[in-house]
């Protein structure tokens, strides 16, 4: 990311995300992912790891608050989950399309003469098995994301109550890679590489220098979007194990939310115009690339129907769009709270408005999330 002298410079969207349309379909799909010949991802994360000597347990209260919280908090993915039921991802499939969510997603749009016009009944198992592989691979790669990021928090963030909670969300993140790696293992039929655009993300997250902006790209956009998009999942899905599973999972992801807000809040405050209106770039990059990744790009690819004509087919409903608008609900009053929103200009506004997603600015944000602030695991509370 380049530095701006003056807050009112004008950046354009082509600059920002490499594109003046954000609905161009034609460059989202031309970003493909590229995996490494030896099978391993390096990124430079550029960060100075910084000691503090101030050991002041509480000096900020609402994270040692939270800290205390995490602790207690804890469950265990290998013993806590019913791991012995069986998962019959035909049957899901069947039961998604029954459910008036799903018939929304396709109902209302014809398919004749487009690519999905000579599906039949195999193709669109096999579509939404895959979908199901692609949709919980996607949200283990995040996770590993979110670990290797908070790991980097632990190291970079100058106070010693926000160390301490970042270690907490370290073992919490390494939970969460591991559970969503075994139901795949073991209750799926195969996995999907990282996504493109979600690749590209998680990549910019941990280079940034910055020690805020490693909190703003994964606490606050990747972590708010994963919270509203396991909350959907869990509301839709009749499988039992996978429902607990992110049920448990989100109770973990509302503290996180909250540790992004609760650190940044202060912050921000410090910052002059021109740093605001960089970070203000960097959460709307976040943001369409979060967009990007939700077009089942790796789906249409295995199932051998160009991405963007099958989007195009599927854009021509609005509940489609609808569902994806949503996913932001966790994300737009959580940046208000932080004073994005309205910094520089109210530049960011005007972009979140551009995505249609402003809609959501008064919506409950992460510190008003009960969970955050229960005590107990998922476990002992009886979460269900
Ligand atoms: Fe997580
Ligand atoms: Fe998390």
């Amino acid at each position: 990311m380049t530095t701006i002298d003056e807050p009112t410079e004008m950046r354009s969207n082509t600059d920002l995300i490499g594109r003046e349309d954000i609905n161009d379909l034609e460059t989202i799909f031309s970003v493909v992912g590229a995996q490494e010949a030896d099978g391993r991802h390096r990124v430079k994360d550029n960060c100075e790891a910084e000691f503090t000597w101030d050991y002041t347990k509480g000096a900020r209260p609402k994270l040692d608050k939270l800290y205390e919280k995490a602790k207690r908090g804890q469950w265990n993915g290998q013993t806590d989950l019913p791991w012995e039921t069986p998962v019959d991802q035909e049957a899901l499939v069947i039961a998604a399309a029954e459910s008036p969510q799903e018939q929304n997603r396709w109902g209302n749009t014809s398919l004749e003469g487009t690519v999905l016009e000579k599906w039949g009944d195999k193709e669109w198992m096999q579509f939404g098995i895959e979908q199901q592989n692609w949709m919980l691979s996607q949200f283990m790669h995040g996770e590993q994301g979110a670990l290797l990021c908070t790991a980097k928090i632990v190291e970079t963030v100058p106070w010693i109550d926000a160390k301490y909670y970042a270690a907490t969300q370290v073992v919490d993140e390494a939970r969460h890679v591991e559970v969503f790696s075994k139901y795949l293992d073991e209750k799926l039929s195969g996995h999907y590489p990282v996504n493109a655009h979600l690749g590209l993300l998680l990549d910019d997250i941990i280079a940034d220098s910055r020690w805020d902006m490693t909190y703003l790209g994964m606490q606050i956009m990747v972590e708010g979007l994963a919270l509203a998009a396991f909350g959907f999942m869990h509301a839709l899905t009749p499988e039992p194990l996978l429902k607990k599973l992110l049920r448990y999972v989100m109770a973990d992801e509302a503290r996180h939310v909250a540790f992004g807000v609760l650190s940044l809040q202060d912050y921000y405050q410090e910052l002059s115009a021109a740093e605001l209106r960089e970070r203000q770039e960097f959460a709307f990059e976040a943001a369409v690339r979060m967009r990007d990744r939700m077009q089942l790009q790796e789906v249409w690819e295995r199932m051998g129907v160009p991405a963007k004509d099958a989007i195009s087919v599927i854009r021509q409903g609005p509940e489609r769009d609808e569902f994806q608008i949503l996913l932001f609900s966790k994300i737009v009053p959580n940046v208000k709270k932080l004073g994005l929103l309205d910094a520089a200009d109210g530049w960011l506004r005007k972009k979140f408005t551009e995505l249609g997603v402003i809609e959501f600015e008064d919506w409950a944000d992460a510190t008003e999330e009960a969970d955050a602030f229960a005590d107990g695991s998922p476990a002992e509370r009886g979460v269900a």
